[in-house]
């Protein structure tokens, strides 16, 4: 019986080596790959949490529910940003991978927070983006060297959507009537399809992937 499973585990530890292991060995991690893949996690959950902003508010209300009508709103402050911001900051503290969203803003305004101003690197990947010619939906990354680490650097542009234009479209549309939207914030007449902004993802290389 002992040797049996012996055996077993000799075998599927060889399975297991034949399969799996050179699979793994052989394969070089795709860093734009995986910061493309990073910024569009970001760009899912904050695109869910904007669809959900009035679920959130509203007294009673529910998932998948039509909203209770009548019931009090009361505004929570979880929005995309905020959630962008402190899942960024847990994801680091885990992966050493910072992920930020940065803006140029628009017009007169800048960033709402300069918590998300752009750092050069990132001002002039913005500035590509915002370019009327620039391909939609397309991330640029390079290598780049950042207080004096090897990193590879990636932004992927943000777009509004329908869900973003309550807080960031027509002032005129303003909940409060005062041009703000319900943060308090003044609202910046954003369109549909407009450039918001980009998720930024800083990958250390050389200590996290080995790659140089
Ligand atoms: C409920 C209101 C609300 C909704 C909905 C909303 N935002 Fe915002 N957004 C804000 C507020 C408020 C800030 C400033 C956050 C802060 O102070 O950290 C902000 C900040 C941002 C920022 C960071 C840059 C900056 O200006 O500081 C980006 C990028 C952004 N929003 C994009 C979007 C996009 C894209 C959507 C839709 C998917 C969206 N927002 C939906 C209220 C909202």
């Amino acid at each position: 019986m002992l040797k049996k499973i012996g055996v077993t585990i000799v075998l599927s530890a060889f399975i297991f080596s034949a399969t799996i292991l050179p699979a793994w060995s052989a394969e070089k991690i795709d860093v734009r790959k995986m910061a493309e893949d990073i910024a569009q996690f970001l760009v899912s959950t904050r695109r869910i949490v904007a669809q959900m902003v009035d679920v959130i508010n509203t007294h009673g209300a529910k998932v998948a529910e039509p909203l209770p009508s009548g019931a009090p709103y009361a505004f929570k402050g979880i929005i995309p940003a905020y959630m962008g911001r402190v899942i960024g900051e847990d994801f680091f503290k885990n992966t050493g991978i910072r992920l930020k969203q940065t803006t140029l803003g628009k017009g007169e305004f800048g960033p709402r927070n300069s918590y998300n101003a752009p750092d050069d690197w990132e001002s002039e990947v913005l500035t590509r983006f915002y370019e009327p010619s620039y391909p939609k939906g397309k991330g640029y990354g390079e290598e780049s060297d950042m207080d004096g680490k090897r990193v590879y650097r990636y932004m992927l542009p943000l777009y509004i959507e329908k869900s973003c234009l309550k807080c960031h479209g027509d002032p005129a549309t303003s909940p409060t009537g005062d041009g703000k939207d319900i943060a308090g914030k003044p609202m910046e007449n954003y369109k549909e399809g407009d450039v918001r902004g980009a998720i930024s993802v800083i990958i250390p290389i050389e200590d996290k992937l080995g790659t140089s």
